[in-house]
């Protein structure tokens, strides 16, 4: 197993670009399955988590190769089980059963278990995709799915889930007649998936707000499409900025799709300046504390809520962080508190008291997200520190030891 260690204390200085965004390329992958013939995909980002993909749609019989951030798909004898073995190193795989029902008519996924940051039901997939005529079995842990055509229906989600609208829009795409979905997800990679569709040949209106109407149609056609920037990446780099009290210029940075972040991280004393390659990001000082509340966007990330957390830990005046996404998102928390900050936490809030400078210290990450908080501090931290289970940074952060070693960081990766 791999860790990363870090000699903190250096401003980051120079252009750091972003990379193609993990939580977008990953439903337009299993969109694949809904397709006739050859797609080429662009700036997909080189993660574990693509490569987990990659494989379960090789298994799923879409044959497909990636080189240099392209990745070439071809759907052949396409087959329904996506095994227990795959689900259960990715939550995500859940992504190809709408895809697989509206294809095939029959989808056996494994059902994927909790994770480190909650419970995380799939239950609104199920529902939705049984309103449009699906029945399911749940059987030695696997999800049975069939129907014989899927049909078009009216149907409100109980909570903005971005899985659950990705789910039921890419079946919708291929169902019969028209689907009307409300109260779903408004998330910028739901935009780009419903853009890739329509690029492919669906009729998709209202994506980016909360209810996207599709007339299905019955075959989309393959085509080239570049997936958008990662916008939790880029909110990372600004923070990365703002934690070693650096300037970053951080290149093809979403810009309208990190609003909540930037608003926050001004408020917090940052200077951020939009300019024609992406985002301009200083320091400013001091910081200041500030108050956070996680929400479905276009409300501030539960993605970036970790890394901000870190932020916080060296700002001045007291800061209260509320997690409303996730149940179980806090455990950052504790590792900080290793490296010398002040936090109380009760539930689903923290309670953040700035210190003056952390300390290095060997810490475990926990999550994708957790672990890019312990990064952060380690580079802004007195001292070494080792942050020990990488893997789950490597699920979504591309190449992030050579990307800051380029603008200035101590890292290196090492073997545990
Ligand atoms: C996606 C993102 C993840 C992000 C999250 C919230 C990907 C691959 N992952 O995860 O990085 O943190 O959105 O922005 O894009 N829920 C239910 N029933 C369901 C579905 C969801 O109760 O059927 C609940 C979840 O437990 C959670 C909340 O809804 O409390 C939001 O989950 P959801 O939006 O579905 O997150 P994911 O799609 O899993």
């Amino acid at each position: 197993m791999d860790k990363l260690v870090i000699e903190g204390g250096i401003p980051l200085k120079g252009v750091i670009p972003v990379s193609g965004s993990k939580n977008a390329a990953l439903p337009i992958l299993f969109a694949s399955i809904l397709l006739d013939g050859k797609t080429t995909f662009t700036n997909v980002p080189d993660l574990r988590d693509i490569h987990t993909t990659l494989k379960l749609l090789n298994m799923l019989g879409c044959s497909c190769q990636f080189e240099d951030g392209t990745v070439t798909m071809q759907p052949t004898q396409l087959n329904p089980e996506a095994s227990y073995d795959l689900v259960r190193t990715m939550r995500a795989s859940i992504l190809c059963l709408g895809p697989l029902l509206a294809r095939l008519g029959e989808a056996k996924v494994a059902l994927p278990g909790g994770c480190a940051i909650g419970s995380r039901p799939v239950d609104q997939h199920l529902k939705g995709l049984e309103k449009m005529g699906a029945v399911f079995d749940l059987n030695e842990g696997y999800i049975i799915g069939r129907c014989t055509k899927l049909t078009g229906a009216h149907i409100t989600l109980d909570m903005p889930t971005v899985g659950g609208t990705e789910n039921l829009l890419m079946a919708a795409a291929l169902a019969e007649g028209e689907t009307q979905l409300e109260n779903v997800a408004r998330e910028p990679e739901i935009v780009d998936l419903a853009n890739f569709l329509i690029a492919c040949g669906a009729k998709i209106t209202g994506h980016g707000t909360s209810t996207i109407r599709i007339t299905g149609v019955s075959s989309l056609s393959g085509t080239t499409y570049a997936i958008m920037p990662d916008r939790i990446e880029a909110g990372t780099f600004l923070v990365a900025a703002g934690i070693t009290g650096g300037e970053l210029l951080v290149q093809n940075c979403p810009w309208k799709e990190l609003d909540a972040v930037i608003i926050k991280l001004r408020e917090m004393g940052m200077d951020i300046q939009q300019t024609s390659e992406g985002a301009l990001a200083k320091a400013g000082e001091p910081l200041r504390g500030v108050d956070i509340k996680t929400r479905p966007f276009p409300g501030f990330p539960t993605d970036m809520q970790a890394q901000l957390m870190s932020l916080a830990c060296l700002a001045q005046g007291p800061s209260i962080f509320e997690e409303s996404i996730f149940e179980n998102r806090f455990m950052h928390a504790l590792e900080l508190i290793r490296m010398g900050a002040n936090i109380r936490l009760s539930g689903r809030t923290a309670h953040i008291q700035g210190v003056k400078s952390l300390i290095g210290a060997p810490v475990m990450a926990s999550d994708l997200r957790a672990s890019a908080s312990l990064v952060l501090a380690g580079l802004a931290a007195r001292g070494t520190t080792h942050v020990l289970r990488i893997y789950h940074l490597d699920r979504g952060y591309e190449y992030i030891e050579k990307k800051l070693g380029l603008v200035g960081a101590r890292i290196r990766r090492e073997k545990e």
